[in-house]
């Protein structure tokens, strides 16, 4: 019995020794994440149980032996990253400052993305690539940007400064700044703060498996008629 007393006491000193590391050598890391989340009650709480806090910081020393060239050493922290939080970010990324990912779960970030200042993702995002192509296959991600859940952005393709993906978009082409781009594939639907007219209707256009559906329903009714 004492031992696992013991046992719990040295757990619980090296956890509590963890995480005054993390207050501080990654103290912007952790005002980012409570600025950026209504739900953080306390930095108690976010140190704790942030995964999303967690899985910037193992990205943050892995980055740094990937620019070592320690590459090995890289992906297996961000593998065991991924294990422990759910969030896969390639060591070689680049990612800048007050970056947070809420909730956490499904996020990867390719090797050759670049994300710049103040960007926020929610859970299921994914900043991939579309192929088997070589070097920057990745999308680079402007400053000021939120990505909604789910949101896939593929390709080497750019998504300007102060712009909002929403949640479950596809965004497989370049983006101008202060845009909001909703649906599949991604189409901007805000622009400067000015609503763009694209006669959007979600459900029916932007999706290419309703518009083949509905295609071949039309083939149908076609071929009914000619009976
Ligand atoms: C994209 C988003 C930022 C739009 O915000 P907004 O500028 O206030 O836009 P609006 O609400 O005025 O919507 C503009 C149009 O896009 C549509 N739209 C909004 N979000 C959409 C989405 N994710 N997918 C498809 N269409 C969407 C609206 O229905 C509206 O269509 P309409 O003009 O035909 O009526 C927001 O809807 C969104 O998806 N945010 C992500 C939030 C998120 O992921 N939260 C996770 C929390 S866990």
């Amino acid at each position: 019995m004492m031992l696992i007393v013991k046992i719990l006491l040295i757990l619980a000193t090296i956890g509590i020794i963890k995480m005054i590391l993390i207050l501080l050598l990654f103290k912007e890391e952790v005002k980012t994440a409570r600025s950026k989340d209504p739900a953080a009650r306390s930095v108690w709480e976010i140190l704790f149980l942030y995964q999303g806090l967690h899985a910037l910081i193992w990205y943050r020393i892995a980055h740094a032996l990937f620019a070592r060239k320690l590459f090995f050493a890289a992906r297996m922290i961000s593998q065991l990253a991924r294990f422990t939080t759910g969030i896969e970010i390639h060591p070689g990324a680049t990612i800048g400052r007050d970056f947070f990912i809420d909730h956490g779960m499904g996020v990867v970030i390719g090797e050759t993305a670049v994300i710049g200042d103040n960007v926020l993702l929610y859970q299921g995002v994914t900043l991939g690539g579309t192929g088997l192509e070589k070097g920057k296959r990745h999308p680079t991600v402007g400053s000021n940007v939120v990505i909604g859940a789910g949101a896939k952005v593929l390709g080497n393709i750019t998504v300007g400064d102060n712009s909002y993906i929403g949640a479950n978009a596809v965004v497989i082409k370049d983006e101008p700044p202060n845009s909001t781009i909703v649906g599949v594939p991604g189409r901007v639907t805000r622009q400067d703060g000015k609503k763009i007219d694209v006669s959007l209707d979600h459900i029916h256009v932007l999706d290419p498996l309703v518009q083949n559906i509905e295609e071949l329903q039309k083939r149908i009714e076609d071929l009914e008629k000619r009976k």
